[in-house]
């Protein structure tokens, strides 16, 4: 089949969830993508934040491959020494101090507000505490996630979405006052918006947030799932403040393309949440998928991965904002790290498309900004291929 008829296939066979561009993709090398009839795309997406290590680094298959060979899975009644590999590692590389898996970045959210409400409870033994989540945030699309995101296009259709939630915004620490009760058990945010507009929270904001938290006994959860593993040139995007978290999810990068996902939290909220019944999975933590965080957490140690996002990130920053002063329908950039945006005065659909034919892979935020979540390994030559390629699309449009 060509790509055109697997494309029609694909629409006769699957739920229409997505609007798809129209490639078929077939195989990866480096920080390239290959459809099916062999077209190179340069890949400034990652999979959505997922491929920090790009494609096949070296000795990640044979990592996974290996571990096919021995066992895939067990139950989680019995220990595994990949998981408990990895989540040594996740405590080494987080300062957390216990670890919960999960399949998705969404499964790690529904455990921290499991965790969450499970600590308030254990503390007055009632149950309508509340937690309060950011405006323009973005959780995930099962209920308890969807129920803390804060766009309402999202939630609308699926209503009644899970109780005692209220929006605050983020970076205006006086509209969390104005959300805050002694019922409030979690403060829920993502230290830099993804989805929302590629939106950094600040330092100041984090610092009151974590001090009234300390004040009032409100656990502090942090979302790294998109921002985390390097993306920001910090490990987690929280170290960069020194501003840590009570839970901490993690999910996208760090199964470097297997899928998986983490919850986290100090000893304290350990000891003091969740205990055995209260939670589960099948799959989650299960020997494939933590060879893979073990090798990737590995491989970022060993090839400074983070230390190299801060030496490539002000050179896109700086090509980028070139592109904004090129171009008067692109207003401003956003993001940090290897984790930006350009914000746009019209919705940017045409121009990704317009980049796609050109072999490049880009994706928006929102309808009117431009995202680069490229894999950690570029290197300069590619951020300027990427600039060539969108300016042409820039012009095309
Ligand atoms: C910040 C954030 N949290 C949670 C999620 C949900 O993760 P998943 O799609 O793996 O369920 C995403 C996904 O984009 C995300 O960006």
């Amino acid at each position: 089949m060509n790509m055109k008829e697997y494309i029609s296939q694909a629409e006769n066979d699957l739920l229409h969830t997505y609007n798809r561009y129209q490639i078929v993709l077939d195989r990866g090398e480096g920080v390239h993508l290959y459809d099916i009839e062999g077209k190179e795309y340069l890949d400034f997406v990652a999979g959505i934040a997922v491929f920090s290590l790009g494609y096949h680094y070296p000795g990640y298959d044979e990592a996974l491959k290996g571990q096919i060979d021995k066992l895939l899975h067990t139950s989680n009644y019995y220990y595994n020494v990949p998981a408990i590999d990895a989540a040594r590692k996740i405590k080494a590389a987080s300062g957390m101090d216990r670890v919960f898996f999960t399949n998705s970045g969404a499964e790690a959210i529904e455990g921290a507000l499991k965790a969450a409400r499970k600590y308030a409870y254990l503390k007055d033994g009632t149950t309508d505490h509340e937690i309060i989540a950011m405006e323009h945030s973005f959780h995930g699309r099962t209920f308890g996630a969807l129920s803390v995101t804060g766009n309402p296009r999202y939630r609308e259709a699926f209503e009644p979405m899970i109780g005692n939630i209220r929006f605050a915004k983020l970076n205006d620490f006086d509209s969390v006052m104005e959300q805050v009760s002694d019922r409030t058990c979690a403060i829920l945010l993502e230290t830099v918006q993804g989805e929302g507009g590629l939106t950094p929270a600040t330092e100041d904001f984090l610092k009151k947030v974590r001090a009234l938290c300390d004040e009032r006994d409100i656990l502090l959860i942090l979302d790294e799932i998109q921002c985390g593993m390097g993306r920001t040139g910090y490990m987690y995007a929280w170290q960069q403040f020194g501003v840590k978290p009570d839970i901490m999810t993690t999910a996208k990068a760090l199964g470097g393309g297997v899928p998986v996902g983490a919850f986290a939290m100090t000893k304290h909220v350990g000891a003091n949440s969740l205990v055995a019944g209260d939670h589960g999975t099948t799959y989650g933590g299960n020997p494939f998928a933590c060879a893979a965080i073990s090798k990737v957490l590995d491989i970022y140690e060993s090839d400074h991965i983070v230390e190299h996002v801060r030496e490539v990130a002000p050179y896109l920053e700086s090509r980028l904002n070139e592109l904004i002063d090129k171009y008067d329908f692109m207003i401003e950039h956003r993001g940090c790290g290897l984790m930006q945006g350009i914000k746009c005065d019209r919705p940017v659909g045409d121009i990704i498309n317009r980049a796609l034919e050109n072999g490049l892979i880009l994706i928006n935020a929102g309808a009117d900004i431009i995202r680069f979540v490229p894999p950690l390994i570029i290197e300069k030559e590619h951020i300027d291929q990427m600039i060539e390629i969108l300016s042409r699309a820039c012009e095309e449009t």
